[in-house]
């Protein structure tokens, strides 16, 4: 069938990726020693099936099609872009490759980083949509991730490839990443199958925080129960983790991990105890987070943590919750 020759194609590409990554002159001095600065080794460039496309306009096309595939195929996979114009090139140029596997370890789609500072292009560029490829139910790293997600019962949610990767070469395995599309609703239904609970580990910036706070609630309406961790101003799981070395780091893993009600409480009310404007918009917003929870009981023990926090009488929580629940009924 035409997914199967999809596999089939992307799984020729991968490989022509990974020979030119460790064979090639160019993707030895370029590619290679770009994965190297970056820290990853021998075993994780293996584990994850990292690879190198050259920087030339039809590399994959040609060798492609001189062992009988189709350009049609090719495009088909996305690999190939075809201009009304009759122009034609490979969509990876000049860049690492980062496949992405489904749940059986097939490469369903790539991610493409830049190597050079060009202002004009985009850092990744990652595959379109295929038949076989729907970005919205994928998580990259989960099948590399699948049985550490069962044994540690807990799963962390990245941001990037890079995280993802790092976080294995710091020995934490349990971890996957949206990989720059906001979370979905269907990442949250794939991860449930693994397991209920949910650290999520963002980039330590605005940006970072503010996904985390979507993917937070968002995580919570899939039914599933919501960890965070803060990383410091500027890192994220890949810096922070070389930075720190692994042990260092699975030590401020450990003691970094709050519940989605302590991080609400600290991000809104740095000023809120002096502050009762601050501190009612705090308690608003982590009453909102909670209104999302689809298990009652889940949710009523939460009032009461964020009653003790806060100071604030259950009943005054419970009121402001169920005015929430009708008003969206
Ligand atoms: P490195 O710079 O390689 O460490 O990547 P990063 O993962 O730290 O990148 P960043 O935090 O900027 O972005 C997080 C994720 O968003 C990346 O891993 C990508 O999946 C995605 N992303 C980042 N930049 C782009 C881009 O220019 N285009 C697209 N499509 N995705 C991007
Ligand atoms: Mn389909
Ligand atoms: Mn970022
Ligand atoms: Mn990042
Ligand atoms: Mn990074």
């Amino acid at each position: 069938s035409e997914r199967d020759s999809l596999y089939i194609i992307m799984n020729f590409a991968k490989d022509h990726y990974r020979d030119l990554l460790m064979k090639s002159d160019e993707g030895k001095s370029i590619g290679l020693s770009y994965f190297r600065e970056r820290g990853f080794n021998d075993r994780t460039i293996e584990k994850f099936e990292l690879g190198y496309a050259l920087n030339e306009w039809d590399n994959l096309t040609r060798t492609a099609t001189g062992k009988g595939y189709s350009e049609d195929m090719l495009e088909k996979a996305g690999l190939l872009i075809k201009k009304d114009e009759g122009r034609k090139y490979d969509r990876f140029r000049g860049r690492v490759i980062f496949p992405v596997q489904n749940l059986s370890g097939k490469v369903i789609a790539f991610g493409a980083r830049i190597l050079t500072k060009e202002k004009d292009q985009p850092k990744y560029i990652n595959s379109p949509e295929t038949e076989i490829y729907h970005k919205s139910n994928v998580l990259y790293g989960l099948y590399q991730a699948k049985n550490a997600i069962r044994k540690e019962e807990f799963c962390f949610l990245v941001e990037g490839y890079t995280d993802v990767i790092s976080m294995h070469q710091a020995d934490v395995e349990n971890v996957v990443a949206s990989s720059g599309t906001a979370l979905t609703e269907d990442q949250i239904k794939l991860m449930r199958r693994f397991t209920e609970n949910v650290t999520v580990l963002y980039d330590g910036d605005a940006a970072g925080i503010k996904a985390a706070l979507r993917g937070i609630d968002l995580v919570l309406k899939g039914g599933l129960n919501v960890r965070i961790v803060l990383l410091p101003d500027g890192e994220d799981p890949d810096s922070f983790s070389k930075k720190s070395g692994s042990t260092e780091f699975k030590k401020y893993l450990h003691d970094h991990t709050q519940d989605f009600i302590s991080f609400k409480i600290g991000l809104y009310s740095k000023e809120a105890s002096h502050d009762p404007i601050k501190k009612a918009e705090a308690i608003r917003e982590i009453v909102a987070s909670i209104s999302v929870i689809p298990d009652p009981i889940k949710r009523s023990v939460y009032i009461q943590e964020t009653s003790m926090l806060l100071k604030i009488s259950e009943a005054v929580l419970f009121t402001e919750l169920n005015k929430i629940l009708i008003q969206d009924r």
